[in-house]
C-alpha cells in the first residue's frame, strides 16, 4: 500500500491526454453526479472485498467512506482512482466511464495516509512535483505552488524538507501537492491518521475549510464516526463489503436504518419491549429526579451499574430492571467528579420522549441467518 502510495502521487500528477474520448450522455453535465459507482465489486481469491457498490456523489460534495478495518474502504478508493480493477460494475467521473483508464487518464488525485512526500525534496518541490513532470513552465508553477501553499496556511515554508515539519504541516503539504493540478476529485485515505488528538480536530476543521475554498470533490476514508460527522455533507457507512446506510450526518446518526449502523456510528442502546427494537442515544436520556413524574415521557427504572467521569460529560451506564442497558451521557454542568461517581450503584428511573426511541430493523445479514430455507 505505501509503495504503491508513493508511485500514485506521480501518476496522479502525470496528466496525459485522456485515452478515450468522453461518451455522450443523455444527461446535461452540471446534472451528471462527479462520481458514479454502479454493482462495482472486488474479490481477492476467497476475500470479497467490495461486493457490489452503488453510490452517486455530487460536485464539491464532501463525502466520507466511515466503516470498520477491512470493510472495503480502501479498496473502493483504488478502484475510483485506477489503482485496482474491478472485477465487476462501472466507474464514472462526471457521467464518463473511466472504468478501464489508468489512473493518470483520471482526473483524480489521492492523499494517503503516510503522506508519501519525497524526503529529500523541499516543500516547494515537493508541492511542484506533479507539475513538474507534465513539463509546466517554471513560472506557472512558482504561481501555482504559491497558491496552493497559502491555500494549506503554509506560505514562506517552501525551503523545508518534510523533516523539519509538524505531523500537521506535512499533512497540510501532502494536501497543497494534491490539489495544485486542481483535480476533479479528491480522494483521501485516513489522511490524519497518524496525528495526536489535538491537532486532528484542528486539521479536521482546516481540511474542511480548504475544502469549501477549492470547491473540490472530495471523498473521505476514516474509521472515526466523530471525524465522518464533523466534516461530512454525506456518509457512506460500509460493512463487509457493503454500504448498510447513506445519507447526511444528522441522518445516520438519528435515523440509523439497522443494528450494524446504530452500533458503528454512536452508542448502541438497543433495547427490546413487546417485541419491538429500538435504540434511544445517550444524549436524548433524562435521569429523573425522584419529584420528577416524567410525564410524557417513556420511563424504566434501574441501577446504575457504572460511571465514567471524562471532564465536559459524565456516561453512566444504567442496568434496567425490565432487561438490558442504557448508556445515558450528562453534560457536567455543575456536577463534580466527585458527585458523578457516587451515583454508582444507585437506583434511578431514566426517560425519553417516544420520538426519541428509533426502530431498528433486523440487519440484512440477520434475516438471512435467521431464514429457515
Ligand atoms: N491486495 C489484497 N490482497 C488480498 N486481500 C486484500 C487486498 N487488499 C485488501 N484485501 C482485503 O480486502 C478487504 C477490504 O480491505 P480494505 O483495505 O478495502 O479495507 P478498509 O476498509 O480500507 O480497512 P482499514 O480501515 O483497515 O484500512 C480486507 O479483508 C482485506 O484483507
Ligand atoms: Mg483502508
Amino acid at each position: 500500500m505505501e509503495e504503491t502510495a508513493a508511485i500514485s502521487v506521480d501518476d496522479g500528477g502525470r496528466g496525459r491526454p485522456a485515452g478515450q474520448p468522453a461518451e455522450p450522455s443523455e444527461e446535461a453535465p452540471d446534472q451528471q453526479p462527479d462520481v458514479r459507482l454502479s454493482g462495482l465489486r472486488k474479490t481477492y481469491g476467497d476475500v470479497v472485498a467490495v461486493a457490489g457498490i452503488d453510490l452517486e456523489i455530487a460536485r464539491g460534495e464532501f463525502f466520507t467512506l466511515l466503516g470498520p478495518s477491512g470493510s472495503g474502504k480502501t479498496t473502493t478508493l483504488r478502484m475510483i482512482a485506477g489503482f485496482e480493477e474491478p472485477d465487476a460494475g462501472v466507474v464514472e467521473l462526471g457521467g464518463r466511464d473511466v472504468t478501464q483508464l489508468p489512473p493518470y487518464d483520471r482526473e483524480v488525485n489521492t492523499v494517503f495516509q503516510d503522506y508519501a512526500l519525497f524526503p529529500h525534496m523541499t516543500v516547494a518541490e515537493n508541492v511542484e512535483y506533479g507539475m513538474l513532470v507534465q513539463r509546466a513552465p517554471k513560472s506557472d508553477r512558482a504561481k501555482r505552488r504559491a497558491d496552493a501553499l497559502e491555500m494549506v496556511r503554509l506560505s514562506g515554508f517552501d525551503s523545508r524538507t518534510p523533516r523539519e515539519l509538524s505531523g500537521g504541516q506535512r499533512q497540510r503539504v501532502a494536501l497543497a501537492r494534491a490539489i495544485i493540478n486542481r483535480p476533479r476529485v479528491l480522494l483521501l485515505d485516513e489522511p490524519l491518521g497518524a496525528l495526536d488528538l489535538k491537532l486532528r480536530e484542528q486539521m479536521q476543521v482546516e481540511l474542511k475549510a480548504i475544502q469549501d475554498d477549492v470547491g473540490i470533490t472530495f471523498i473521505y476514508v476514516t474509521h472515526d464516526q466523530d471525524e465522518a460527522l464533523t466534516m461530512s455533507d454525506r456518509i457512506a457507512v460500509f460493512n463487509e463489503g457493503r454500504t448498510e446506510q447513506v445519507g447526511a450526518p444528522a441522518e445516520i446518526y438519528e435515523r440509523p436504518v439497522n443494528r450494524f449502523v446504530t452500533g458503528f456510528v454512536g452508542i448502541s442502546n438497543v433495547l427490546e419491549r413487546d417485541g419491538r427494537r429500538f435504540t434511544v442515544r445517550p444524549e436524548k436520556i433524562r435521569m429523573l429526579e425522584p419529584a420528577d413524574d416524567g410525564a410524557g415521557l417513556q420511563t424504566e427504572r434501574g441501577v446504575i451499574r457504572d460511571v465514567a467521569y471524562a471532564g465536559m460529560v459524565t456516561r453512566y451506564l444504567v442496568d434496567l430492571d425490565a432487561g438490558g442497558e442504557l448508556q445515558v451521557v450528562r453534560l457536567n454542568l455543575e456536577t463534580s467528579s466527585a458527585e458523578a461517581l457516587e451515583q454508582r450503584g444507585r437506583q434511578v428511573t431514566v426517560g425519553w420522549r417516544p420520538e426519541q426511541a428509533v426502530a431498528v430493523p433486523e440487519d440484512p445479514e440477520e434475516t438471512r441467518m435467521e431464514d429457515p430455507k
